[in-house]
């Protein structure tokens, strides 16, 4: 951050004034230089602005070409800057990766999960980290499990928009609960409803609001998450991977009925997530993750960082639609 503002207090020096504190601020004609709309920049670019004097004072005039380099360097960077992001799943596993990265990159962020617990320990999390985000990071709960899935999606909108007033840029869910998956001779209706539920019925009811509460651009984005079994099912999971081809389908079919917000899906091969402490003890797990690396052509399973990548690659490119992400480290191919 210091190295950006002393580039950028070189690049613009001219285009500065001294404020009351001792720092620098900009002007308009600096943030163009900048590729930005100052007038759009939220409180959140606030601290790329604060300029020390002593970072700017007795520099030489830059030349045409380092004008050019500064501007530049905030081209891609800046692009979710002061953007609003919705992650459900938000607290563990892909989704905390996906909401710390959006913190990283300046984003408000809003997490969301079915236990205020898990919000508290993922907002501790990211402010540790990050401590300058406080400001920038909250959540509330919304249970994608429940009978009142509806009541608990528009409660949730309405808390991360402040009752619609600042509309969402960006909903991600990554959301995803613990499923027992029967034999297929043994399925109920019950256990099909289940299944369902969270990962399928939670997207349709998201999306169904994404009109509401987010900004009617292409800018902004809708994302959810599947998984490889859609198109390589494990033995014993032909529920599973017809879920998961609906829900890709849906996302097919939300890019045209929710545009011009682009609607896309990342399918993840094996992640080692909190979602592998349901798959045993130390011992299992670490048997599991190596089975599932001895299937990838990278030679190792997924990281939650490597998945967020994928997620804010798709907020970030306005030209992205209808699209499925298959990020699984060659899984399919083995
Ligand atoms: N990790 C993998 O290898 C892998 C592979 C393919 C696909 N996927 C899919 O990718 C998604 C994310 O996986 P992950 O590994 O990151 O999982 P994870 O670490 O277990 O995280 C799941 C998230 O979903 C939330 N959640 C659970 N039940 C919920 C409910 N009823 N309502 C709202 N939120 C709920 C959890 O928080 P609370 O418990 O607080 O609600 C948590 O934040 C899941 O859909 C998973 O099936 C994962």
């Amino acid at each position: 951050m210091r190295l950006l503002a002393s580039a950028i207090s070189r690049g613009v020096a001219s285009g500065c004034r001294a404020t009351g504190r001792g720092a620098f601020a900009l002007r308009p004609c600096g943030a163009r230089l900048l590729g930005m709309d100052f007038h759009k920049a939220s409180s959140t670019s606030h601290s790329i602005f604060q300029l020390h004097s002593t970072d700017s004072a007795f520099l030489p005039r830059p030349s045409r070409s380092h004008l050019h380099t500064v501007a530049m360097a905030s081209k891609y960077t800046n692009k979710l800057q002061g953007k609003r992001v919705l992650v459900l799943g938000g607290t563990s596993g892909i989704g905390f990766c996906v909401a710390e990265a959006a913190v990283e990159y300046g984003a408000i962020v809003t997490v969301s999960s079915s236990r205020q617990a898990s919000i508290d320990k993922a907002i501790k999390r990211i402010t540790d980290a990050y401590p300058d985000s406080a400001s920038r990071i909250n959540g509330k709960t919304c249970d994608l499990g429940g009978d009142d899935l509806e009541e608990q999606i528009k409660g949730l909108y309405e808390f991360a928009t402040n009752g619609g007033a600042n509309k969402l840029d960006h909903v991600v869910n990554t959301a995803g609960d613990k499923f027992s998956l029967p034999k297929i001779t043994e399925f109920t209706v019950e256990a099909a409803n289940k299944l369902s539920q969270v990962r399928f019925m939670g997207t349709l009811f998201l999306a169904k609001y994404a009109a509401t509460y987010m900004n009617s651009s292409a800018d902004s984005s809708f994302t959810t998450t599947s998984g490889v079994n859609g198109a390589k099912p494990a033995d014993g999971w032909a529920a599973i991977a017809g879920y998961i081809t609906a829900q890709e389908g849906l996302i097919r079919g939300l890019a045209k009925d929710i545009k011009p917000i682009r609607a896309n899906n990342v399918s993840p091969g094996a992640v080692h997530t909190e979602l592998f402490n349901h798959f045993g003890n130390e011992e299992e797990v670490k048997a599991i993750v190596e089975m599932y690396a001895g299937k990838t052509l990278t030679g190792r399973i997924g990281k939650p960082e490597d998945l967020a990548e994928t997620y804010i690659y798709i907020m970030k490119n306005p030209f992205v639609t209808g699209t499925i992400h298959q990020v699984d480290g060659g899984y399919l191919l083995v």
